[in-house]
C-alpha cells in the first residue's frame, strides 16, 4: 500500500513538472512571442521519464496488462484452544469470538466458537476448536477476544488462548477477565504482541 502511495505521489509530481514545462510555451505565445518553441515538445529529463514510466507500470494503472493478477486469498485450517482460569466465576456461557491479526493487519475471525461439547468455557477447563476455516494469516501476534456478555455472570477469566495453523503456533497468556467496558454491550480484550502494527 505504501508503495502504491509512493507511485501516486511520483506520478503527481511528474505531471506537475510536465504541466509546468507545457505552460511555458503557452505563456510565451500569450505574450505574442510566436516562436519555434510552440512546435517543439518539451523534452523530459531522463529521471522524469523514468518516474512517469514507473508510475504507468504500477499496479494502480489498469492500462498495464503486464502485472500479474492479485493472488487469490487462500484458506487455512486453524485450531484454537482456550483455557479458562480456575477462579470463582471464571466460566462463561456467553458466545465467544476471536480475531487474530499479524503485524501487517491481515486478520482472521472465528465467530461463536463451538465444538459440539455440552458446555464450553467452564471454570478450569480447556476447550479445543478444530478445523476452523479462514483466510491464511502468517505471523499472528495480536488477538481481539470478545464475548456477547449473555448468560448469568458472563464475565470470563481467560488463562490462555492458543492458535495454531499448520506448524505455526501462537500462545497468548491472557490471565485476565474478559468483561464489558463502558457502555459496550459486549465484552472484549485486546492483546498485542506485535513489535509494530500497521493495518
Ligand atoms: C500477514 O499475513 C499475510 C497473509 O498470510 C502475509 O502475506 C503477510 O506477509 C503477513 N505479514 C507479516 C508481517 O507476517
Amino acid at each position: 500500500m505504501d508503495e502504491l502511495v509512493l507511485h501516486l505521489v511520483k506520478l503527481v509530481v511528474a505531471l506537475l513538472l510536465l504541466l509546468h514545462h507545457a505552460a511555458l510555451p503557452v505563456a510565451a505565445a500569450a505574450h505574442g512571442h510566436k516562436t519555434a518553441v510552440l512546435e517543439s515538445q518539451p523534452a523530459l529529463p531522463a529521471g522524469m521519464r523514468f518516474l512517469v514510466s514507473a508510475a504507468a507500470s504500477s499496479p494502480a494503472s489498469p492500462a498495464s496488462g503486464s502485472s500479474p493478477p492479485a493472488a487469490p486469498v487462500s484458506t487455512c485450517l486453524y485450531t484454537v484452544i482456550t483455557e479458562t482460569g480456575n477462579k470463582l466465576g471464571a466460566g462463561t456461557d456467553a458466545k465467544v469470538s476471536v480475531k487474530f491479526y499479524n503485524k501487517s493487519g491481515d486478520a482472521v475471525t472465528f465467530q461463536d466458537l463451538e465444538n459440539g461439547a455440552d458446555d464450553n468455557f467452564e471454570r478450569g477447563s480447556t476447550d479445543t476448536f478444530e478445523a476452523l476455516e479462514g483466510p491464511c494469516v502468517s505471523g499472528i501476534c495480536r488477538m481481539w477476544l470478545t464475548h456477547d456478555n449473555t448468560g448469568i455472570f458472563p464475565a470470563w477469566y481467560v488463562q490462555s488462548v492458543k492458535v495454531s495453523q499448520g506448524r505455526a503456533m501462537k500462545t497468548f497468556r491472557v490471565m485476565q477477565w474478559v468483561s464489558r467496558h463502558n457502555s459496550d454491550d459486549f465484552a472484549s480484550l485486546l492483546m498485542s504482541e506485535c513489535d509494530y502494527f500497521s493495518p
